[in-house]
């Protein structure tokens, strides 16, 4: 019953050896549980009600709702929720002007039309509130306002990235330096004076500067008040766009870089899990401040397939895939006119997670190019593989392969572009099974899937550098 599929990475190592892999016929002890919304949506606050005009936002969520059968989870917030003050007598969801519209609001204002729009959202949906201003009053009266309206309404996030918040802060206080112990005493304040009448929903910590700032160091901090918290949530971003740093693209799809890079959570999960709450990376994305020139990319859509696998396999429930201001975001799934290269990892790895995706594990060891998972569903049977190749190929030089074949004919689908550095923005393909998503996120005619059996022991399909393929069995 065991089910063999041979990789052989000939092409690769220009050497004739052939690797036979079984695939556990039964999820081993180790495999982690895969949530069903593992694959989420970060919104900017102040962008929010602008992604709910935009047809693209309810057909992407919907195509993973499709093939997960569970709406992504969506956390409305960001730096701009530390900019915000409640109105409840606002007529208009939010209210901001701007200079340019590539610009965020320096202050906003937001109404109860904001929860009206929130509340109509299909999956778990968390808000972000201001903590930074200082206000605890308008806070909970917002607070108050998002619990009525909102029957989907998770967990309420207080501050965003305190661990960036300046000196001069309104919430620090008076004669003390911020530092994760006075912002821990000020989260575990507010969880206290505002659960008494909102409730144990908070989503805690919500810091970027990991390690230095972690939810290992705010749950004692938090003390018995970590009965207000519901979740925790982490920031990551891998690298970094802001003030013109450079980006490589060849690091931030490395499958061996994204094991060691996402393995650095695994007890920021294990702190938060052992609380019995849990853990998130509740913004994330592939280069801070809305992205670099690698993140339209197709480099980019292998980099949020595989990271999404391994922020599941160290305990990271969710991740959050951080979409900024419309029309100025180089890392957004979506947008006013197209759906971005980074959207078909997304929707790749969500197809491979599937309907009936309870356990994932790893099949390589992490430290070489080419990654290889498995899920397994509720009976316990693994029913789909994936495979990574993550060598660069963008387009010089020759577009080497790993080939596989298997013990008995297996059905795959492949996720490919013309190299890593296409980009659907600047004209390019990017497919899955052959088929596109068009500009407002609808796939684009039939996925057709290949077929790969052994034939007299050679190599009946490959996957190629820069390429993935899920094996269905
Ligand atoms: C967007 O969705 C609205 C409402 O469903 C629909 O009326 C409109 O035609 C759609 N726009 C496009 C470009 O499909
Ligand atoms: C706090 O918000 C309330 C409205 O909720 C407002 O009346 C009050 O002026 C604000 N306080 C400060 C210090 O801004
Ligand atoms: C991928 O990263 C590993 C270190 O994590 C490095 O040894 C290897 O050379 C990298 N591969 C590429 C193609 O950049
Ligand atoms: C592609 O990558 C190779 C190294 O793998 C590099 O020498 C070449 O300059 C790159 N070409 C482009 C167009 O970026
Ligand atoms: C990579 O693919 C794009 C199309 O997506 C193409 O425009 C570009 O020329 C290719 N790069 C190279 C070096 O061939
Ligand atoms: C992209 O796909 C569309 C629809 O399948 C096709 O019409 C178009 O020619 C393709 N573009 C490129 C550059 O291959």
């Amino acid at each position: 019953m065991h089910l063999i599929v041979k990789f052989s990475f000939l092409a690769l190592a220009r050497v004739a050896s052939t690797a036979a892999l079984t695939v556990p016929y039964l999820p081993p002890a180790h495999a982690a549980n895969v949530d069903p919304a593992a694959l989420s949506i970060s919104l900017e606050f102040f962008a929010f009600p602008g992604y709910t005009q935009l047809n693209s936002t309810t057909n992407c969520l919907d195509y993973i709702d499709s093939v997960r059968g569970v709406s992504p989870a969506v956390r409305i917030g960001g730096t701009t929720q530390d900019r915000a003050t409640y109105d409840p007598d606002l007529k208009t969801a939010v209210d901001y002007s701007v200079d340019d519209p590539a610009d965020a609001p320096s202050a906003l204002t937001y109404g109860p039309a904001f929860f009206t729009l929130a509340s109509q959202l299909k999956g778990d949906v968390t808000v972000g509130l201001n903590r930074q201003l200082n206000n605890i009053s308008n806070s909970l009266t917002a607070a108050l306002q998002a619990k009525a309206s909102m029957p989907n309404l998770l967990s309420i996030e207080l501050g965003n990235e305190p661990d960036l918040y300046s000196q001069s802060s309104p919430i620090v206080p008076a004669g003390a330096t911020w530092s994760p112990s006075v912002d821990g005493t000020s989260q575990k304040q507010w969880f206290s004076d505002m659960g008494t009448t909102v409730g144990n929903i908070f989503q805690g910590a919500v810091y970027l500067s990991y390690p230095k700032w972690s939810t290992q160091g705010l749950i004692p901090i938090l003390s018995n008040a970590i009965s207000y918290v519901k979740t925790f949530s982490g920031h990551s971003y891998p690298q970094s766009a802001c003030g013109g740093a450079t980006t490589d693209l060849p690091s931030l799809m490395n499958h061996s870089a994204i094991v060691t890079y996402t393995s650095q959570y695994k007890p920021e999960a294990a702190a938060a899990h052992d609380a019995g709450k849990k853990y998130f990376l509740g913004e994330t994305n592939s280069a801070t401040c809305g992205g670099g020139g690698i993140s339209p990319t197709f480099g980019a859509a292998l980099w949020v397939m595989d990271y999404v696998l391994q922020g599941v396999l160290n305990g990271v429930d969710r991740l959050y895939f951080h979409q900024g201001t419309i029309g100025n975001c180089q890392y957004c799934f979506w947008g006013q006119y197209t759906v971005g290269a980074p959207f078909y990892g997304a929707a790749f790895v969500s197809d491979f997670l599937g309907r009936d995706g309870e356990k994932l594990v790893m099949l390589d060891d992490g430290s070489g190019s080419i990654g290889l998972y498995a899920i397994y569903n509720a009976a316990n049977a693994p029913t789909r593989l994936l495979i990574y190749n993550s060598g660069y190929y963008n387009g010089t030089g020759t577009r080497h392969s790993t080939g596989i074949s298997a013990t008995r004919e297996v059905r795959a689908k492949r996720l490919t572009a013309p190299n890593a550095t296409s980009r659907v923005d600047q004209g390019a393909n990017v497919t899955i099974g052959g088929a596109i998503f068009d500009g407002i996120c609808q796939l684009s005619g039939s996925q057709i899937t290949e077929s790969i059996e052994v034939v007299g022991g050679s190599l009946s399909a490959s996957v190629a550098m820069s390429e993935a393929l899920i094996i269905y069995l």
